[in-house]
């Protein structure tokens, strides 16, 4: 039976180039697919915000909609290391704000860390606190989608020389501020390598070539998002259309009368078909 995944499990699967797979999931029954595959690592990605609440970015999410979510995805994981986003808005305000949210992950959902996007002043402050609170924290740089508009949009980060040395900077700085494992987003792997060695802690890529470990959206890979994958993304099934297939066919067959079918009902003795009949009649008498 497997053991329960811990930070120094995922320590020492680095130290021994064991790759790490971490994977998105947003209710019981996503968090039972992802734990039964045998993954490391869970998410509650704030990308949540988009797959499972149709918002068009992870900008909206609230941290009691989030909470939501994880608690399901908490009840569905035994082994695998759980993560909570903390959404936009959450803790930008203060240290204190930080430490506060993410106690709720911790109590609340039983989250074993909370991701934290960004690299900068503040967020290193927040990282910190956070640490210092007895709360582990995974750092996530490159692009980080809850500020995407401060970045220029979605799009690849450390493609000119700027970019570069700041996404290098604030990757060794969230590391030295206490985070136990990095997220890189949309970075180009010629950078991402040229950081890696700078890097005692786990990091988990996506979009941003070999590394520790991989991430991907639960529902990207398995082809239930809509429209056109990212680059990043590949894609392992085609779920979403099986669903379409499937609601369709029942459809189909209540339409025209070929579900429920014989095998469908349950039986009942013809005396409780009569006491049934009986009653009607009785009630129709009052
Ligand atoms: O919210 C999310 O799904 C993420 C992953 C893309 C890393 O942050």
């Amino acid at each position: 039976m497997r053991t329960r995944v811990s930070l120094r499990k995922l320590a020492e699967m680095k130290a021994h180039r064991e790759p790490i797979v971490m994977v998105t999931a947003y209710d019981y029954a996503t968090a039972r697919v992802a734990e039964r595959a045998e993954v490391d690592m869970v998410l509650v990605g704030d990308s949540g915000a988009q797959v499972v609440l149709g918002h068009d970015s992870t900008v909206e999410v609230t941290v009691d909609e989030l909470l939501v979510l994880a608690r399901a995805v908490r009840r569905g994981v035994r082994t695998a290391f759980v993560v909570c986003d903390v959404p936009f808005g959450s803790t930008e305000v203060s240290d204190e704000q930080a430490v506060a949210t993410a106690l709720r992950f911790v109590k609340e959902a039983g989250a074993d860390a909370v991701k934290i996007e960004g690299g900068g002043p503040a967020r290193l402050s927040r990282i910190r606190a956070i640490v210092a609170a007895g709360i582990p924290v995974v750092g996530h740089v490159g692009l980080t989608p809850q500020t995407a508009v401060a970045l220029g949009g979605l799009r690849a980060q450390g493609r000119t020389v700027d970019t570069a040395a700041r996404f290098a900077r604030e990757a060794v700085a969230v590391q030295e501020a206490g985070a136990s494992v990095l997220v890189i987003e949309a970075v180009p792997a010629d950078v991402v390598e040229a950081v890696l060695p700078a890097l005692r802690i786990p990091v988990i890529g996506i979009g941003a070539g070999p590394a520790d470990g991989q991430v991907l959206v639960l529902h990207d890979l398995l082809g239930i998002t809509e429209g056109k994958p990212a680059t990043f993304v590949k894609r392992y099934a085609s779920i979403g259309a099986d669903m379409v297939a499937g609601v369709a066919a029942y459809a189909h067959d209540v339409r025209i009368g070929a579900f429920p079918g014989p095998e469908h009902v349950y039986p009942a003795p013809a005396e409780a078909v009569t006491a049934a009949r009986e009653a009607i009649g009785a009630a129709g008498a009052d």
